[in-house]
């Protein structure tokens, strides 16, 4: 007999942001010393990790209907052969109604907010020994990445690389402040530590996650972070998301200009065309702000795409707001877009506003809001076609032969190329361009246009 351990088998169901994804990923790390391996199906699992979204009411909602079907299978397996299947919830719902979720769902043996997930290996031992002490929520970020190990095994050429967390901004109808506690940096030597690490095994492309990346508060802030990891030799990407406009300074923005690895694409939520509404959000921007913010990005980097978030039906939105967020879109031009409804949440200044929004009203405002940006991403990709363009090849596509990587614009790019080009950049000639991607062909390097 060996005397390794038994294998465990471990599924990790990931919602909402990057930075669960990020989250996600580093619970494996640390619970890979226990024995257990990741698997894709929570079938047969031994260990079962819901890493949860709280950011609108239906995030909250799929969790709880997915427990009830956990817990089916929970008891089914005990019957069975008497195993047990462990169910966790982590994440941003685990924050902000712990106790509830014990409440409302008995099977959860554990509940583990953001910043406690290094402890799960200590968790899921206890929890094995007694049912006592469930839950732990209350640590800071601090002490979780000094005890995260620096050794991570990413699992392809691209990977995320957490730098800052939580939020200071209280916007209004947002649940972030609460569940991911104040704004914290990393500090500079464990990124590129981190960083340098990523790269040996092989990642080309790094996006540096925040929910407020662009308030990263190490020495000089986010661009000198990315000078720094951009000396860092094969790491020829880096991206970072997601930004805030008031934090978008001006070295950040010459480092649009001058950084070769930064690449062309900026997600920078508006959430309103409108003034009174972004008010009323505590947005601290006003749409002229923004528009001139966007402005001096496109003076010193002209081909950058643009992404945003956006939100209808906030309370108090008239359609002349409505109307006003349409103009933005209209005069910004966005390559790419999050919209979503307004949704309630309990707790947050704005669930108790006045002029809440009928949801057929929503509805309506987010289907026009679409198409305008559906239109807007379909000619900005159909604007590549004929441009030959670097592409980093991540993975196999659905057809034999086919590769499937990323523009600089963050476009997912189809190309027939033999797998040996995974993980390389590569020129690739646009020839097709549809709402969600592009097609090429390889080649030659001479072709590559400068930008
Ligand atoms: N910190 C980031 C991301 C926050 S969450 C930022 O400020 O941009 C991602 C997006 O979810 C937000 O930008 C917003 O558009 C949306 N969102 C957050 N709370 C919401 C709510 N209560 N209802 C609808 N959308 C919401
Ligand atoms: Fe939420 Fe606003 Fe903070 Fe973004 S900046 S996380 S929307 S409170
Ligand atoms: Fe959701 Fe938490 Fe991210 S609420 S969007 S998972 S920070």
């Amino acid at each position: 007999m060996s005397g390794t351990a038994p294998t465990k088998r471990l599924y990790i169901k990931t919602y909402g942001c990057q930075m669960n994804v990020y989250d996600s990923e580093r619970m494996a790390d640390v619970l890979s010393p226990l024995g257990y391996v990741a698997t894709d199906s929570p079938e047969g699992a031994d260990l079962v990790v819901l890493n949860t979204c709280h950011i609108r009411e239906k995030a909250t909602e799929k969790v709880y209907s997915e427990l009830g079907k956990l817990r089916e299978m929970k008891d089914a397996r005990a019957a069975e052969d008497g195993a047990v299947m462990n169910i966790v919830v982590a994440g941003c719902v685990a924050q902000a109604e712990g106790e509830e979720i014990m409440r409302r769902q008995p099977a959860v043996d554990l509940v583990v907010g953001p910043q406690a997930y290094h402890q799960l290996p200590e968790l899921i031992a206890r929890t094995h020994r007694a049912r006592g002490e469930r839950l732990a929520a209350d640590f800071a970020a601090e002490e979780k990445f000094d005890a995260l190990p620096v050794e991570r095994r990413p699992t392809g050429v691209t990977a995320f690389l957490t730098v800052q967390e939580g939020c200071d901004k209280f916007c209004t109808f947002c649940v972030v402040p609460y569940t991911r506690g104040g704004e914290w940096s990393r500090s500079p030597q464990t990124i590129e530590a981190e960083a340098r690490g990523l790269a040996a095994q092989g990642v080309r492309e790094v996006t540096l996650l925040g929910q407020n990346v662009n308030a990263y508060a190490g020495e000089g802030g986010l661009a000198a972070l990315v000078r720094r990891l951009a000396e860092i030799p094969g790491l020829d990407r880096i991206r970072y998301t997601t930004s805030h406009p008031r934090d978008m300074d001006d070295s950040l923005i010459a480092a649009h200009a001058e950084v070769e690895a930064l690449m062309p694409y900026l997600h920078l939520p508006v959430q309103s065309g409108s003034d009174k509404v972004l008010k009323a959000m505590n947005r601290a921007h006003t749409a002229d702000s923004y528009l001139r913010l966007v402005e001096k990005i496109r003076a010193a980097r002209p081909d950058i795409a643009m992404s945003g978030d956006f939100i209808v039906g906030f309370p108090g939105e008239r359609d002349a707001d409505f109307e006003a967020t349409l103009q933005l879109v209209r005069e910004v031009g966005y390559a790419a877009a999050f919209t979503f409804k307004y949704s309630r949440r309990p707790g947050t200044p704005a669930a108790a506003m006045p002029g809440q929004v009928a949801e057929a009203v929503k509805d309506e405002r987010l289907a026009r809001l679409n198409a305008l940006l559906e239109d807007q991403q379909r000619a900005f990709n159909a604007s590549q076609v004929g441009r030959t363009l670097p592409v980093l090849f991540e993975r196999r596509g659905r057809h034999p032969g086919q590769l499937i990587g990323r523009s600089p614009y963050l476009q997912s790019v189809h190309v027939s190329a033999p797998d040996r080009l995974i993980g390389q950049i590569v020129p690739v000639r646009i020839e097709d361009a549809a709402r969600m991607s592009l097609a090429g062909v390889l080649a030659e390097t001479a072709e590559l246009e400068p930008v």
